[in-house]
C-alpha cells in the first residue's frame, strides 16, 4: 500500500485505522470470570473488527494487542495472553491469508518465545503478497521503543559513515518507524473508557483524528466501529491550516 502525503481534503474512509483493544479485563471482572476469559472474548471481537474493515474497504487496519508495559503484569496474566496468542496465530492465519490479509508484528520482537516469534514469521512470509489489507499487530509494541529503535538505526548508520547527522530530518526518521510504509493513522479508535494513547503510535498519530467509546474491548460490533466512521466522516482534517485553505484545497479536487 503506497504510502501518501497528508492532504487536507475532507475525510471519508480511513485509509488507516488504529485501534487499542482497552476494556477485556473489566469485562470479564464485571461477569465475575477470570480476566483471561476477557481476552479470549477479545480473540473474537478482533474477528469483527477485520471483518468490518475489509467490508467497507479500509485497507490498513493495526491492532495495538500487547504494550511494552504489559509484560509487566501478574505473570499469570501475561502466561496465559501468550498461549492465546500462539493459538491465535495457529487458527486464524490460513483464513486471514484466504481473504486476501496481509499480516505482520511490530514492537520489541526478541522477548517473545521462540515458538511464537517463528509464528509471526511464518505468518508474515506466508501473506506477504496480500494487499486486501494490510493487518498490523502491534505486540511487546511502545511508541517509545519504536522512536528509539528508529534512532538506533540513524545512529548506527552515522557510526559506520553511511550517514551525514546534517542529513537527519523528519523523513529521514519516519522512514525508520514501524509502518514506515503505510500511511499514517487517519482514525485512532480506544474501547474501555479511558482517553489515553498508552504508549501506541505516538510518532505516527501525529494528525489522527482520535475517538473514544466506553464500550469494552468485547462489546465491539459493527454498528460501533460505523459510528466511530460516522464521527471521522464528518470531520475538518485542518493539518495546521485554516478552514479557508482547507475549503480552497477541498474545491481544487472537486473541480
Ligand atoms: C486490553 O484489555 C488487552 C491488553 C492490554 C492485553 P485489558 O486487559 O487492559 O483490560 P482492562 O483495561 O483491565 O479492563
Ligand atoms: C493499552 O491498554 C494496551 C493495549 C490495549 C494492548 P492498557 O490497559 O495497558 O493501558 P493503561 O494501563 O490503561 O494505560
Ligand atoms: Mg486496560
Amino acid at each position: 500500500m503506497p504510502s501518501e502525503p497528508a492532504n487536507a481534503a475532507p475525510a471519508r474512509i480511513p485509509r488507516h485505522l488504529a485501534v487499542i483493544m482497552d476494556g477485556n479485563g473489566r469485562w470479564a471482572q464485571r461477569r465475575r470470570r477470570p480476566r483471561i476469559i476477557g481476552h479470549r472474548a477479545g480473540a473474537r471481537a478482533v474477528n469483527i473488527c477485520i471483518d468490518f474493515c475489509i467490508n467497507r474497504g479500509i485497507r490498513a487496519l493495526t491492532l495495538f494487542a500487547f504494550s511494552s508495559e504489559n509484560w509487566g503484569r501478574p505473570e499469570d496474566e501475561v502466561g496465559a495472553l501468550m498461549k492465546l496468542f500462539l493459538n491465535a496465530l495457529e487458527r486464524e492465519v490460513e483464513e486471514l491469508d484466504r481473504r486476501g490479509v496481509r499480516v505482520r508484528f511490530i514492537g520489541e520482537r526478541d522477548r517473545f518465545a521462540a515458538p511464537i516469534r517463528e509464528r509471526m514469521a511464518a505468518a508474515e512470509r506466508q501473506t506477504r503478497n496480500n494487499d486486501v489489507l494490510h493487518l498490523s499487530i502491534a505486540a511487546s509494541y511502545g511508541g517509545r521503543w519504536d522512536i528509539a529503535q528508529a534512532a538506533r538505526g540513524l545512529a548506527q548508520d552515522v557510526a559506520d559513515g553511511r550517514l551525514d547527522p546534517n542529513d537527519i530530518d523528519e523523513t529521514l526518521l519516519a522512514s525508520r518507524m514501524s509502518l514506515a510504509d503505510l500511511p499514517a493513522p487517519d482514525l485512532f479508535i480506544r474501547t474501555g473508557g479511558d482517553t489515553r494513547i498508552s504508549n501506541f503510535l505516538l510518532w505516527q498519530l501525529a494528525y489522527t483524528e482520535l475517538w473514544f467509546t466506553e464500550a469494552l474491548w468485547p462489546e465491539v460490533d459493527a454498528g460501533l466501529l460505523q459510528n466511530a466512521l460516522d464521527d471521522f466522516a464528518s470531520r475538518e482534517r485542518r493539518f495546521g491550516l485554516t478552514g479557508a485553505q482547507v475549503a480552497a484545497q477541498t474545491n481544487e479536487i472537486v473541480e
